[in-house]
């Protein structure tokens, strides 16, 4: 099986290279912007083609959810174009593709988890080009498979855990939104799940729920990142109505995991348990 993972130098991406390495080593080619910009239609097409591919895993994305709603174009550019780019000779190459997208597709008024065939009603621009990008990619190449996921982590890269433990070195005090619920997901443990979708004997398309098990607010995420961290820093509760930002954040993003557990037969993580495994591995 010959694999081609893009946007590899991100924070799934860095997970995904340790994970296949592991599990089929010498079979993934990793390329990132430098290598293949995806917004390039005619680089896409040119490297698939010599490439011969059996799967691709997109990793590359905008994930820039506050600077997404000024930088409209760039956002639009890499979510939905660069996705249409990878879809578009796939079915004719005989290519799989394996894209991630995010709990932002739903509004977050939801009282109970997420499924994958609930409404989608993206409420920022981060949000409206991850959905139309799983459009795009559907309608190009229907036997895709898509993996949503939340509050993604890693030891490397921009994310909430070490956006924390920066703030508890700099201030004795930090303040934490404790109305936005969800689950966070450990980059290692979602690339072992999207590396036995990809490995499995078996391609199964469709749109899948993916993130660690367990439920907590940002407030409580902090919480637990300075307690196992040995931080002495306190974290305060407060309402998202305190903090106003451009973006329109869900309330509750909690996915339904049912359908990737029942199809692939996996376990899954409870939150806690890989926030400890990852500030381990950052030691
Ligand atoms: N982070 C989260 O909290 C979160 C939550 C839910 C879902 N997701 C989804 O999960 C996936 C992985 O996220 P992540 O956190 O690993 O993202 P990330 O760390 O931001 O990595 C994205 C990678 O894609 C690259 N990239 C950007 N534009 C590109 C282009 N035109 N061509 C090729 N590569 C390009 C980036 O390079 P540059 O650094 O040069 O831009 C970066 O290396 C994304 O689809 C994201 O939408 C993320």
């Amino acid at each position: 099986m010959k694999i081609l993972v893009t946007g590899c130098r991100g924070q799934l991406g860095t997970a995904l290279r340790e994970v296949l390495e592991r599990r089929c080593p010498g079979c993934t080619t990793y390329v990132d912007r430098d290598e293949l910009d995806i917004c390039d239609a005619v680089a896409v097409e040119r490297f698939l083609r010599e490439g011969e591919y059996s799967r691709i895993i997109n990793c590359a994305a905008y994930t820039n959810v506050e600077k997404a709603e000024e930088d409209k174009l760039e956002c639009a550019a890499i979510n939905i174009d660069g996705v249409a780019n990878l879809a578009r000779h796939a079915d004719e190459l005989g290519v799989r593709i394996l894209h991630v997208s995010t709990d932002y597709v739903f509004d977050g008024k939801s009282y109970r988890p997420y499924k994958e065939s609930d409404k989608v009603n993206p409420a920022s621009q981060y949000g409206a080009t991850k959905r139309k990008g799983e459009t795009a990619l559907l309608a190009l190449s229907p036997e895709s498979a898509i993996v949503r996921t939340s509050w993604l982590y890693s030891p490397v890269g921009r994310n909430f855990v070490r956006t924390m433990l920066r703030l508890a070195d700099e201030r004795p005090v930090v303040n934490v939104v404790c109305d936005q619920i969800g689950t966070p997901t450990y980059a290692p443990d979602l690339a072992e799940a999207i590396a036995t979708m990809v490995l499995s004997s078996q391609w199964v398309s469709g749109i899948f729920n993916y993130s660690n098990e367990g439920v907590c607010s940002w407030y409580d995420f902090a919480e637990a990142i300075m307690k196992a961290a040995g931080k002495n820093c306190k974290v305060v509760p407060v309402p998202t109505s305190d903090y106003p930002t451009a973006v329109t954040r869900p309330y509750y993003s909690v996915l339904d995991k049912n359908k990737i557990k029942a199809t692939y037969g996996i376990t899954i993580p409870h939150w806690h348990e890989s926030l400890l495994r990852c500030l381990q591995q950052m030691k």
